[in-house]
């Protein structure tokens, strides 16, 4: 039965709302006390990312998304994938899965780099210590005292609030010429070095930027691990983490969060070809639930590339189960399927 003191209420309370708002949110934008949905009043810094939750997805061959970078953003997603070609003809960094799939305009720069830059300087726009405008000195003091040691001066592209340090993780599958590639994304990054985004190992020490760059593919492990100071981290194989770290130049290193955040393995070789057609066995948890565990021991976070793709209820099953047994990165091709997961 209806509570009768509660009935009234609801009668009023609707009636104001239809008095102060048209139902749709369409119309809502060109309501008139805003001035119209162009109104720069309605734009702040936090727009593009109005309403979207991060999630812990990786989104695999960014590039060959109809809007890369920005249509996974939209999702929510955290990780993006580039797989670069450096062509030896013009010495310039090329996105695509394959070499038949380059074009002249798809460059590393500007597929991958230039978008997450204006994505985070959208974010910025009022940030005090990026930019010179009215609005940063007006706020500037305002910002300082909200700013701790661990908060860096930025704001990362979801607003997580202050001090939130997840960044967005650019993984750079190098796919040929592995020494002269890696030179190339480092000085790719620069405009986003430059502005200070970058997440920097020092000494041993991590220092976060609302972006981490991860190499992956034929990346020189030897140009990350051996490094005291740098600003681009290592994408470790899963099913490797037991044995030895690298050595560099004579000296052993190990397998551990500051040289690599993510690792990544094939999930149908460490699963033994595991389809997710049919419930899965104890063995098939368990081999996935040891790699899980050797990557958490040291820091690492864990992603299984190769997951199946075919029939939805299989991948969704298998998503399931990774989630389930404590893996952290979902690997998606299909971002609006995994967004409603
Ligand atoms: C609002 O901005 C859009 C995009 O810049 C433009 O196409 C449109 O004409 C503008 N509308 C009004 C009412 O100014
Ligand atoms: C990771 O290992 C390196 C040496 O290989 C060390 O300098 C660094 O402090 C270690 N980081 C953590 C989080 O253990
Ligand atoms: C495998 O792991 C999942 C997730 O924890 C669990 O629901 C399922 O019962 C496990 N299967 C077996 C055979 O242990």
């Amino acid at each position: 039965m209806l509570n009768p003191w509660i009935l009234p209420f609801v009668f009023v309370g609707s009636a104001i709302a239809s008095k102060l708002a048209p139902s749709s949110p369409e119309v809502l934008l060109d309501y008139e006390p805003f001035g119209g949905k162009n109104a720069s009043i309605l734009k702040s810094p936090a727009d593009w990312n109005r309403n979207t939750y991060p999630i812990f997805v990786h989104s695999h061959n960014d590039y060959e998304r109809r809007v890369p970078v920005l249509e996974a953003l939209s999702y929510g997603a955290l990780s993006i994938e580039s797989d670069v070609w450096l062509n030896p003809k013009d010495e310039v960094l090329y996105v695509g899965h394959d070499p038949f799939s380059l074009t002249t305009k798809r460059t590393f720069h500007a597929i991958t780099v230039k978008p997450l830059m204006q994505a985070i300087d959208q974010a910025n726009t009022a940030n005090a210590v990026h930019v010179r405008n009215d609005a940063s000195s007006l706020f500037a003091d305002l910002q300082a005292s909200v700013a701790t040691k661990d908060s860096p001066w930025w704001n990362g592209y979801y607003s997580l609030g202050v001090g939130n340090t997840q960044p967005i993780q650019l993984m750079v599958d190098i796919k040929n010429d592995a020494e002269n590639s890696w030179k190339k994304v480092l000085s790719a990054l620069e405009p986003l070095r430059k502005r200070g985004y970058l997440t920097r190992y020092e000494y041993g020490k991590v220092i976060p930027g609302p972006i981490i760059v991860v190499g992956a593919g034929a990346t020189p492990i030897e140009q990350v691990a051996g490094k005291h100071k740098r600003d681009v981290f290592y994408d470790c194989q899963l099913a490797e983490l037991r044995k030895p770290g690298p050595k560099v130049q004579g000296i052993q290193y190990e397998w551990n969060s500051t040289l690599c955040p993510i690792a990544s393995g094939d999930f149908a070789s460490i699963t033994g070809d595991y389809t997710g057609v049919h419930m899965p066995s104890k063995k098939i948890n368990e081999s996935i639930s040891s790699v899980v565990r050797e990557a958490h021991k040291r820091g690492i976070k864990t992603r299984f590339w190769d997951t199946p793709a075919w029939p939805a209820y299989a991948r969704d099953r298998v998503n399931k189960l990774l989630l389930e047994l404590g893996s952290d990165w979902i690997n998606a091709d299909d971002l609006s399927a995994i967004a409603k997961f």
